[in-house]
């Protein structure tokens, strides 16, 4: 009995002096363990007789019980303390400026589409979004290209192995056209959006990746002509490039969607390798360089859309993103803006914090 009340003491002291968790468990073993005396104290009882049992047992069960409570209470602390100590050691100073942390850009694509947005926001356009996987009569069909149409096959579409509810093909869009579709059966007439957007292609080399960027933009109202298309392109492109003497040609073409169609062209120069944007095409020292194309819409696609021609007509045009951002970024290789390169993106990238507004400029350079 002595001894047991002994051995507790001297195990309590040993808890309250332990000093890492490690300690505290080697006490633990020592005495609770499987191997531990009282755990073995407790075996004992059974081969004793009722009296003896009975009279030893509270004596073992309260040193195990006092033993437990002494663990528990001790561990708990050193855990806090632990805590504690690492809380103090991991602090943050958050007052401390941001610049030494390792910063993200903003991609040339994804600026140039606010600058989209911003530029034409300006001239009344709201921005339109339509899906990347879409049905061919939204790609195809309603833009005028019927099954047997040959621009199809010029497309190089991806096509998916399913069919929609309506027996319809599943593809990737080729081209942001059919958000026209979508917009003018979602909102009907008047209308004025520009769609940005992934389109996919087949298609791949220097120039050429199977995902780009367009927009596409759409103006529908009453009494539109192509003089309205032309101003509005002339304008956009003066605030996007930054400069007066843009010079647009507008230049016969087709496309299934526009009737009359043309390609729209920009005179420029080369300085130092490099093509720059400005001036008339056929002045000394420049050439017209295509931009995208345009027209006015076709009265088929107006019907396909749900609006009567005969009181509806409007422009539309489609243009490349990322040829734009080379152009006015001075980059050259079309497959470097999809590789996720941080050496190119810190290089070519944006500050987050310069946000393309009219008032402080679109074209704020990193
Ligand atoms: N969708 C055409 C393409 O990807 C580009 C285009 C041409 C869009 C004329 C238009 C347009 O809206 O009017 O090749």
């Amino acid at each position: 009995m002595t001894d047991i009340t002994s051995q507790t003491k001297a195990a309590l002291a040993a808890i309250a002096a332990a000093t890492s968790l490690d300690a505290l468990e080697a006490e633990r073993l020592e005495t609770l363990g499987k191997k531990g005396w009282v755990s073995l104290a407790l075996k004992t009882l059974g081969g004793m007789s009722p009296e003896e049992r009975t009279a030893a047992a509270p004596a073992i069960q309260s040193a195990r019980a006092s033993i437990a409570d002494a663990l528990d209470a001790k561990k708990g602390a050193l855990e806090a303390a632990a805590l504690e100590e690492q809380l103090a050691r991991e602090t943050v100073d958050l007052t401390l400026p941001a610049v030494a942390a390792p910063k993200g850009s903003v991609h040339p694509v994804s600026q140039v589409m606010d600058e989209l947005a911003e530029i034409f926001a300006d001239l009344g356009f709201a921005v339109a979004t339509g899906p990347e996987i879409e049905d061919d009569w939204h790609n195809f069909t309603a833009l005028n290209m019927d099954e047997t149409h040959p621009a199809r096959a010029m497309h190089d579409t991806f096509y998916f192995p399913d069919k929609t509810g309506e027996g319809r093909e599943i593809l990737l869009r080729t081209h942001t056209s059919p958000v026209q579709i979508r917009s003018m059966l979602a909102q009907g007439a008047p209308i004025r959006i520009i769609a940005p957007g992934r389109v996919y292609r087949s298609d791949s080399d220097a120039t050429h990746t199977p995902m780009f960027h367009q927009v596409e933009g759409l103006v529908i109202d009453k009494d539109i002509h192509l003089g309205h298309l032309k101003w509005t392109l002339e304008t956009f492109f003066k605030a996007f490039f930054e400069r007066e003497d843009i010079t647009l040609r507008l230049r016969p073409s087709y496309f299934p969607f526009t009737e009359p169609s043309v390609e729209v062209d920009v005179g420029y120069s080369t300085e130092g390798g490099r093509r720059v944007v400005g001036g008339h095409g056929d002045a000394p020292g420049h050439a017209w360089m295509e931009l995208g194309g345009s027209g006015m819409v076709n009265a088929r696609v107006l019907e396909f859309a749900g609006l009567d021609p005969a009181e509806w007509q409007g422009f539309a045009f489609g243009l490349g993103i990322d040829r734009i951002a080379m152009l006015k970024y001075g980059m050259n290789d079309l497959r470097a803006f999809f590789d996720g390169d941080p050496r190119w993106l810190a290089h070519y990238g944006f500050s987050p914090f310069d946000q393309p507004t009219l008032s402080a400029g679109v074209g704020a350079k990193a």
